[in-house]
């Protein structure tokens, strides 16, 4: 009979839906946000993209897919929802095109759904996309939102014209809160200044609840960064007043299920508001499950309203404590560096009060363990175990907590190699666990070989069982990652029921480059550490995400290969005792000149342990030529540092040499340049010459020689390329090749060859331009140049070569060659 009653509204609600002139000011505004906020905002999943049918769209999935009854009820919109321009009137004007029905139209939709809805606003002249901001029109904003019936307002801090004092903060967010208080409507507050000014110190009061770090994005660096910032800050949270580690990745496609249930697991724990930020439309199955996780949901909305103490924070094991109402604990275990650990935390530590044993209920795979007096698992690289856990008085009854850890260095394939693997069990119950066996399983026709004890008839509480293994890897084994399963089977209680433990533990196989002299940025280090954004190949380090840099650059002397990094990187490569000799450049990368993280770096190349070249500290705009000698070594080692971290720092087309060959042989993988634009522009023409454009050969930019071709594009793009005098052997090449440099963004590009007799078009796909002024080599593999149905691409036969090229603005490329 829920229905009967839901319908029914209650007296208090009635009362305020009654038309009444607004209250000049509250005395007390109305508790908002007793639990953190849990809802959908579409800026992770869609930015600007934002419209009314999606934000209905996605109101009625949250309905359907029983979100909503799980807690979920805030649908917020995110930026680039009004006009770039107020109105006669001042106001706030909705996107006529994007909500036809007006912000108060979803606004009605959303509410009939038994939701609520947010929206968005910035402290500033104009939000972060450039649309109108709030600042100085506080009580007109403010109050033309409560007349849509807005109930959720997020209050960013772009283009804040502020002079960056904690005071200017204060006053600007407190203004937005006393105008909303003025309205009389609800309003949940949350403050988005990304931490800047420390908000946790004084929003309390103001806001709801307040970002605490920079924005998120869908990748594991940044999920384990934001737990960093915000896990320590559990002190300032509360009911009313919340920690904010920014909306939800999970489901967007970014990281692995391990780390999008680490992502849930870990917001739940630090009490953090569970803004979904994927398109719930199109969720799988298994995203709706982690965001769907009840017991999870659970420990966020606890009505005690703690955000989980930081216990323990030592070697990227975290462990966090957060009290229930019911007297319950959440305990996570969370593991953030890249192998399977084990972390483990004495109950004593916790929160917990003394007790003879304690049940623990893990949130994910719903069983129930109890321990005597240390909480455990073997947690996966970058997973997280959260358990609920009370005192037990009779722990007849539950199956001993049994962990089982494994550590296993990198494995090297054939009868010389091998690697290490040590298992280690642990009986962390009340009562001894009997009959206890260990095995590995390993993949196919690898060998996993006890060299100790893995057998036990008893292990008591708190025991372990230590295991080592020797592991044999097929000679012809491919470099990679392969699971190994360990599993201990045992019983439990006299009645010796039967139970297994298994934890997966990744082998890293390695494998030490062929014969030759290579590029070394085509070999895949075995590991890479950079203080921002990954490593790049090929490109210089553009201080954020994957393929964010420009082509390497030192005193303006572009280099086609090498590896972007920036101070404060270490990469690690494997030799196996194969190699020779490094041959690099050094020097911090032109797009430093000036900035103030420009300061001097030191480069140095480590054969296993010891450093054999190292350069001095290099300034800006000063490349330094090293050589090192790694006779014998089985690990190379490439170091940059400065005094401050973050300096683009460029290894300039270093080259290996491994397997004694001459010095002078070529290195690989071997290019054939097909057009230099060293002797003019190489009879470069147009395809369609009613589109437009023109060649001309230029010095302005190259990758070789002194010159590059200028090319001047029309608007809707046109190829330029030429027929070629006689047909071209590419056999055994798989790539072509060009360097460009573009100042406009939005250029785009394909590469087409003519092929065969017939002078068949064949065409790869589509690249573009989204970093104006930068320089990029544009790869087209073969096998991703697509012909007509039926017919193959033949590189032995090639007739014509053409890019294609727009922006309506000028490009410039160099040395088209294949590879
Ligand atoms: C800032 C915020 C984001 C998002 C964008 C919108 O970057 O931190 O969460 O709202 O603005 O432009």
């Amino acid at each position: 009979m829920a229905l009967a009653w839901s319908l029914v509204p209650a007296p208090a609600q009635a009362a305020e839906l009654s038309p009444a002139p607004a209250p000049a000011a509250r005395a007390t505004p109305p508790a908002l946000a007793m639990t953190p906020p849990m809802g959908f905002n579409n800026w992770n999943a869609f930015g600007c993209d934002v419209n009314e049918k999606l934000i209905k769209e996605t109101a009625d999935v949250l309905v359907s897919s029983g979100l909503k009854d799980l807690g979920y009820q805030y649908v917020n919109i995110d930026d680039c929802w009004s006009l770039r321009e107020r109105g006669p009137d001042g106001r706030l004007v909705p996107d006529p095109v994007k909500f036809p029905s007006g912000i108060k139209g979803v606004a009605d939709y959303v509410h009939g759904k038994g939701l609520k809805l947010g929206i968005y606003g910035d402290a500033g002249t104009k939000t972060c996309a450039g649309y109108p901001g709030s600042l100085g029109h506080e009580e007109l904003d403010a109050q033309t939102w409560a007349d849509w019936g807005v109930d959720y307002l997020k209050y960013d801090n772009c283009n804040n014209q502020s002079d960056g004092s904690q005071e200017d903060y204060v006053r600007r967010y407190t203004a937005m809160r006393q105008a909303l208080d003025r309205t009389g409507r609800p309003i949940v507050y949350s403050i988005c200044e990304w931490g800047t000014s420390r908000p946790w110190t004084w929003a309390k009061g103001v806001g709801h609840l307040w970002r605490t770090t920079g924005d998120i994005s869908d990748d594991w660096a940044s999920v384990r960064s934001i737990i960093r910032q915000n896990a320590p800050l559990a002190a300032y949270a509360g009911p009313g007043h919340w920690n904010d580690p920014d909306m939800l990745e999970i489901g967007n496609g970014g990281m692995t299920a391990t780390e999008y249930r680490t992502h849930m697991s870990m917001w739940a724990m630090m009490a953090a508001p569970l803004i979904i930020g994927t398109d719930l439309r199109k969720a799988t199955p298994e995203t709706l499950a982690i965001l769907g996780n009840r017991e999870l949901i659970a420990i966020d909305q606890d009505r005690l309203g703690v955000q989980g103490a930081v216990v323990s924070d030592a070697g990227g094991l975290m462990v966090l404590d957060k009290p229930l109402a019911n007297g319950d604990r959440a305990i996570a275990l969370y593991n953030s560096t890249d192998t399977l650990a084990t972390v483990s935390v004495a109950t004593g530590e916790t929160g917990l009060r003394a007790a003879r044993a304690y049940r623990l209920t893990d949130v994910w795979t719903g069983r129930t363990t109890q321990v005597r007096s240390t909480i455990s698992a073997a947690v996966p690289a970058h997973g997280t175990v959260v358990y609920r856990v009370r005192p037990l008085r009779d722990a007849s009854s539950v199956a001993p907590a049994v962990t089982v850890g494994a550590e296993l260095g990198t494995v090297v394939p054939g009868p010389a190699g091998g690697g290490e693997l040590t298992t280690a069990v642990t009986n962390r119950g009340v009562g001894a666990i009997r009959d206890l066996s260990v095995s590995a399983r390993v993949p196919d026709g690898w060998t996993a070989t006890a060299t100790t004890e893995r057998r036990r008839a008893r292990l008591g509480t708190d025991a372990t069982l230590e295991t080592a293994w020797r592991i044999g890897v097929p000679a012809a084994t491919p470099a990679g990652r392969y699971p190994i399963d360990v599993t201990a089977s045992y019983t439990w209680g006299p009645r010796r029921r039967p139970a297994v433990t298994s934890s997966r533990v990744v082998a890293v196989v390695v494998t030490a480059p062929g014969d030759g002299r290579r590029h070394l940025s085509t070999i895949d280090p075995v590991t890479s550490v950079n203080a921002i954004g990954p490593v790049e190949t090929d490109q210089s380090n553009g201080g954020a995400l994957e393929n964010d840099g420009s082509l390497i650059t030192i005193g303006g002397r572009v280099h086609t290969r090498g590896l972007g990094t920036t101070t404060g990187s270490e990469l690690r490569y494997y030799l196996g005792g194969r190699c020779s000799r490094l041959v690099t450049d050094v020097g911090i990368d032109d797009t430093a000149a000036g900035g103030p993280a420009a300061s001097p770096a030191t480069f140095t190349v480590y054969a296993d342990d010891a450093a054999v070249a190292t350069s001095g500290p290099v300034s800006s705009g000063a490349a330094e030529p090293l050589t090192a000698d790694l006779t014998g070594a089985a690990w190379l080692r490439l170091v940059a540092e400065s005094a401050a971290p973050g300096v683009p720092a460029d290894w300039a087309a270093p080259v290996l040499t491994c397997g004694g060959v001459p010095d002078d042989s070529p290195v690989l993988p071997e290019s054939q340049t097909l057009f230099s634009f060293e002797s003019g522009t190489d009879d470069f023409t147009i395809a369609n010459p009613g589109d437009g454009g023109t060649v001309a050969q230029s010095p302005l930019f190259h990758t070789d020689g002194a010159h590059g071709l200028k090319v001047s594009t029309p608007v809707a793009g046109n190829w330029f390329g030429r027929a070629l005098a006689a047909p071209l052997d590419l056999s055994g090449k798989t790539m072509l090749k060009f360097d460009v440099k573009a100042g406009d963004v939005g250029t785009v590009g394909e590469i087409a060859v003519q092929m065969g007799e017939n002078w068949t078009w064949c065409q790869g796909g589509l690249w573009t331009w989204t970093n104006a002024g930068a320089s990029r080599t544009v790869t087209e593999r073969f096998d991703q140049i697509s012909c007509p149905v039926g017919v193959t691409l033949d590189p032995g036969d090639i007739r014509a070569v053409w890019v294609f090229l727009n922006t309506g603005g000028d490009v410039h490329i160099d040395n088209l060659r294949a590879e």
